[in-house]
C-alpha cells in the first residue's frame, strides 16, 4: 500500500521508548507487591501480554453459553408486539413481515398488530380479577428477582475467571435486564396492582446479593435460577404468557452455568466442604420454603398445589447444587427426603384429607417444549 511516511526524530523515539520500559516494569512492580501483600495492586484480573483474562480462553465455556445465547438471542417487540419495545433490526422486521404473510387471517389478527388495549382486553376475556391477581402475584415473586438477578450476574463480572467464562456472564447480564423490563411491561398489561416484595423474597435475594465470591453462583444460578424456571414453565402454557417460554429457555442456560464453570475451574474441595460454607449456603436457601408457602393460595386460583410446586423447585435445586459440587450425592439424597417429610407435615397439620405423596416427584412444569429444555440442562453431561 501506497503511503507516505513521515520522519520522526529518532532521539525522542528511543527516549519514549525507554521511559516507558522503565515507568512498565515501576507501575507493576509496585502492583505486583502490592497483590502479593493484599494490600491492592491490579484492580483488573487481566493479562495483557496474552490478550486473555487471567484463567485464559476457555472457549468450551465461550461456546456454551455467549455463542449460544446470541443464537437464542429474542427481542421484545418481536415477542409482545403489543408492547414498548422497538429493538428489532431492519431485517428482522422483515423476517417478522414475512411470517405474517404465511399466518392464516385468524392469525394474522391476533399476531400482528396487535396493541396494547387489545391485549389487556385479551387478557381481561380470559381471566377472572382473582386468576390476574394470582398471576401477577407469582409472576411479581419472580420479576423483583429478575432485578436482583441483573445485580448479582453483573457482580459476578469480575469474580470469575477468563475470557469466556466473563462472554457467558456478561450475555446473563443483558439477557437479566432484558427479563427486567419486558417482565414490567408484561405484568402492568394485566392492570392490577403490583405487589411488593415478601420479607422472603427480601431475604432470599439479599441474601444472593450479599453472599461472597462464587457462593453468588449457588445464590442466584442454582437457587433463584432454579424458582424462575419453575415459575416461567408452570405458566409458559396460560394464555398471553407464552412469551415465558423465552425467559424459560433463557433461565434454563442460566441454571446451567456454574457446573459448566467449575468444570474448568473446579471449586477447592474446601469450599465444597466447609461446614461454614455449608451452613451459608443453607441459610441462603432456607427463606425459599415460607415463598412458596406463602404463594400457596395464589397459586391455588390456577390450580396448582403449592406442595407439588415446591417439590418440583426443591429437586431441581438440589440436583443442580449437587451437580454443581456445592452438595454431595448422599446429601441431597437426606435432603431431598428432608423437603419431603416437611412438606408432609405441613399438609398434615393445615389439610384436614392429607394422605402422605412423595411431592419431590411432582413436575409443575407444563409443555412439551418446556420438559424438552430441562431435560436438557438437567441432564448429566
Ligand atoms: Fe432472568
Ligand atoms: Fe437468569
Amino acid at each position: 500500500m501506497e503511503l507516505n511516511k513521515l520522519t520522526v526524530n529518532p532521539r525522542a523515539e528511543k527516549l519514549n521508548l525507554e521511559v516507558e520500559r522503565l515507568a512498565n516494569r515501576l507501575v507493576r512492580s509496585k502492583d505486583d507487591w502490592l497483590g502479593r501483600l493484599h494490600l491492592g495492586g491490579r484492580a483488573a484480573q487481566y493479562d495483557d501480554v496474552h490478550y486473555e483474562f487471567i484463567g485464559g480462553a476457555a472457549d468450551a465455556l465461550r461456546k456454551k453459553h455467549y455463542d449460544k445465547s446470541l443464537r437464542l438471542l429474542w427481542k421484545g417487540e418481536a415477542a409482545l408486539p403489543w408492547s414498548s419495545f422497538r429493538d428489532c433490526n431492519e431485517y428482522e422486521r422483515e423476517l417478522m413481515d414475512l411470517a405474517e404473510k404465511n399466518l392464516s387471517d385468524e392469525e394474522r389478527a391476533v399476531r400482528a398488530r396487535i396493541t396494547s388495549a387489545e391485549f389487556k382486553a385479551q387478557l381481561d376475556r380470559e381471566y377472572t380479577l382473582e386468576q390476574k391477581r394470582a398471576i401477577v402475584a407469582i409472576l411479581s415473586a419472580i420479576g423483583h428477582g429478575e432485578a436482583y438477578a441483573w445485580l448479582v450476574s453483573a457482580s459476578l463480572l469480575p469474580e470469575v475467571k477468563s475470557t469466556g467464562a466473563k462472554a457467558a456472564l456478561t450475555m446473563q447480564i443483558l439477557e437479566e435486564a432484558k427479563h427486567f423490563v419486558v417482565m414490567r411491561e408484561l405484568m402492568q398489561a394485566f392492570g392490577v396492582e403490583i405487589p411488593r416484595q415478601s420479607v422472603w423474597e427480601y431475604l432470599l435475594l439479599e441474601g444472593a446479593l450479599k453472599a461472597k465470591g462464587l457462593d453468588k453462583f449457588f445464590g442466584m444460578n442454582v437457587l433463584v435460577e432454579s424458582i424462575a424456571l419453575s415459575i416461567f414453565g408452570l405458566l409458559s402454557n396460560m394464555p398471553g404468557l407464552e412469551v415465558l417460554r423465552l425467559f424459560h429457555l433463557d433461565e434454563s442456560r442460566h441454571t446451567a452455568l456454574p457446573a459448566n464453570y467449575f468444570k474448568e475451574f473446579p471449586l477447592s474441595r474446601w469450599q465444597r466442604r466447609s461446614p461454614i460454607a455449608r451452613m451459608r449456603r443453607l441459610k441462603m436457601a432456607l427463606p425459599a420454603l415460607p415463598l412458596i408457602m406463602l404463594l400457596e393460595s395464589e397459586l391455588a386460583v390456577l390450580g396448582i398445589d403449592a406442595f407439588d410446586f415446591a417439590g418440583s423447585v426443591m429437586r431441581k435445586v438440589t440436583h443442580l447444587s449437587a451437580r454443581a459440587g456445592f452438595l454431595q450425592p448422599e446429601e441431597a439424597a437426606a435432603q431431598t427426603k428432608l423437603f419431603n417429610q416437611a412438606f408432609n407435615a405441613y399438609c398434615r397439620a393445615t389439610r384436614p384429607s392429607h394422605r402422605y405423596k412423595n411431592f419431590m416427584e411432582s413436575e409443575t412444569t407444563t409443555g412439551e417444549a418446556e420438559l424438552a429444555v430441562e431435560r436438557d440442562a438437567f441432564a448429566l453431561s
